[in-house]
């Protein structure tokens, strides 16, 4: 797993771990470029300019022009060079690519239950294709988290009541460690797992060999028309009591009493948690909360569903194709599906579903 030329440095893996890297390996030399001269100069002038004489009248001193702007202009140019390179850095890792594969990452203490667009469920594991852009979205049941890949060089917190998003392309296959890098009480340091880079042909095999129940776009629809009961308002046709929610992820949706909002992830949870904070033109405040009534879990599957109504779909398991042999990170998993089962892979709380009668925005 090491294989790093720096000794204790964590490996490279990601299509912008060595953006970081040099960065970081910049900021030591600019360090050691300052501090180096620095401390040689403090012990030659302590030789040169020590006391010889007591009460010896130093000779005055005027100021420099040239010194002044010297020592302005170098620094000024040093820290530049620092800021532009970090906005580069920050830019390639906080803009999420168009194309990325769809994973849902939960925080909970103390674990990290992922969900793949294909289905396949797992708790501390995340399997990915390599080469492929990954985009995570990330919320939390409890506290705040912190997903952290050292050898991709990237972080995010996962907060409660709102979505975050990381995304990386790993770069070669292997197991990496995760880390949650947010104190969060007592098991934090438990709080750990691996991310398993896998050969597209590996990857292929791994998602047909760990058969899933429902993927989250299946289990929102299940959600929406049976078990929350939401279908009753929000689809058939022009009578409908509910906004209509097809077409609408990504776009600009009226509110009641002007202003418009764009329709993203943020926004449908809001809407499901507290539907009277921005009710679309058109439509009464009449739908209920259902705040409680639905996991973390269901709200990520509720805005797959609705984000499946707008044709937003992900190239997720879909792409990657041809089977070959599995590997043992592929067998590792197995374990995992199967603890995930039991512990996380359902609601922890039955949603009751609200009668067919009043509601919605
Ligand atoms: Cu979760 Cu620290």
């Amino acid at each position: 797993m090491q294989t790093s030329w720096v000794p204790f440095f964590p490996d490279s893996a990601s299509s912008f771990s060595w953006q970081v890297d040099w960065l970081y390996f910049y900021l030591i030399l600019v360090s050691v470029v300052f501090t180096i001269p620095i401390i040689v100069a403090i012990f030659i002038f302590g030789l040169k300019y020590r006391e010889r004489q007591k009460f010896a009248v130093p000779e005055g001193i005027h100021g420099s022009v040239v010194l002044e702007t010297v020592w302005s202009i170098i620094p000024f140019l040093v820290s530049m060079t620092i800021f532009v390179g970090g906005a580069y850095v920050y830019y390639n890792q906080y803009r999420l690519p168009d194309d990325g594969m769809e994973i849902y990452v939960v925080g909970k203490q103390w674990m990290w239950k992922i969900q793949h667009e294909s289905g396949q469920r797992e708790i501390n594991e995340l399997h990915v294709p390599v080469d492929t852009n990954i985009k995570l979205t990330m919320t939390t049941e409890d506290a705040i988290h912190s997903f952290f890949v050292p050898a991709f060089r990237t972080k995010m917190d996962a907060v409660p009541g709102r979505y975050t998003y990381m995304w990386f392309n790993a770069t070669k296959p292997g197991k990496y460690q995760l880390f949650c890098a947010e104190y969060c009480g007592l098991n934090h340091s438990g709080m750990i797992g691996y991310v398993y880079v896998m050969s597209r042909e590996d990857f292929a095999a791994w998602q047909s060999g760990n058969v899933s129940g429902q993927t989250p776009t299946e289990q929102g629809r299940d959600l929406f028309e049976n078990k929350l009961g939401c279908a009753s308002c929000h689809a058939g046709g022009p009578q409908q009591r509910g906004a209509k929610l097809e077409g609408i992820f990504g776009h600009e949706v009226k509110l009641t009493g002007g202003g418009t909002v764009v329709a993203d992830e943020a926004y449908i949870r809001e809407s499901i948690l507290n539907p009277g904070a921005k009710v679309v033109e058109g439509f009464q405040p009449i739908m209920p909360t259902f705040k409680g009534q639905v996991t973390e879990e269901q709200l990520l599957a509720l805005i797959a569903y609705i984000k499946s109504l707008s044709g937003v779909t992900t190239p997720a398991g879909s792409s990657p194709s041809g089977g070959s042999s599995p590997t043992t990170p592929a067998a590792n998993s197995t374990a995992a599906n199967a603890a995930n089962s039991g512990k996380a892979g359902q609601p922890e709380a039955k949603p009751s579903a609200p009668g067919g009668n009043s509601k919605v925005k």
